[in-house]
């Protein structure tokens, strides 16, 4: 029996399931104002993939080496992998995706102009290296550049890379667009043009 003057004892509210406050963080990925019901230690990347389905960011290594991870936070460069989306609650995500609504960013049109990628799994994480590293330095040297993408290629596509960058700086500087349209596909005797070891 409580005491005359004594404060309530606290009750222990039942709470059900449904009631429990679901943690919420919001930011805006691709210009689109997105909430994730998800718990706040959750990887950008996986909020990206799973949550929003943008598969074009990549899972390599998931300890931040690899970079195909990469994204924009707030223009940077950022490896999703190692990132809580609790940490950029109210900041501006972009993916390859959201990187130009036409693949006509002077990286991507570079990129598909010199047909850098081979399996293509590292490449959306390389042009947003790239990407980013333009925004912020449009004349990188070769330093610049080796400093900027510490991006791991099991292709070992770096060289087409390097002049796919190259390309970008000189598009973004001339303001000439590349003419990146794609090869619907290549013939055998075209094949055979281009390549002189297939030759008759
Ligand atoms: S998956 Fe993020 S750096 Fe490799
Ligand atoms: S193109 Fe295959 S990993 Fe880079």
């Amino acid at each position: 029996m409580q005491q005359s003057g004594a404060p309530p004892a606290p009750r222990l509210a039942t709470c059900p399931r449904s009631l429990i406050a679901v943690p919420m963080t919001r930011f805006t990925v691709n210009d689109v104002p997105v909430h994730y019901r998800l718990p706040p230690e959750t990887p950008l990347l996986w909020a990206l993939r799973d949550a929003s389905n943008l598969t074009g960011t990549k899972y390599g290594c998931g300890i931040g080496l690899c970079g195909a991870c990469t994204v924009h936070v707030d223009g940077h460069a950022q490896r999703s992998c190692q990132i809580a989306i609790g940490a950029i609650e109210g900041s501006f995500v972009t993916t390859i995706e959201g990187l130009s609504k036409e693949r006509d960013h002077p990286a991507q049109a570079a990129w598909i102009a010199l047909q850098v990628p081979q399996c293509g799994y590292c490449q959306s994480g390389m042009i947003m290296a790239t990407a980013a590293l333009l925004k912020s330095n449009p004349s990188p040297s070769d330093d610049d550049i080796a400093a900027a993408l510490t991006n791991l290629c099991r292709c070992g596509t770096y060289p087409r890379i390097r002049k796919a960058i190259a390309r970008a700086i000189d598009a973004a500087r001339s303001g000439v667009a590349i003419d990146a349209d794609a090869a619907p596909g290549t013939s055998p005797a075209q094949a055979a043009e281009d390549t002189p070891a297939l030759r008759p």
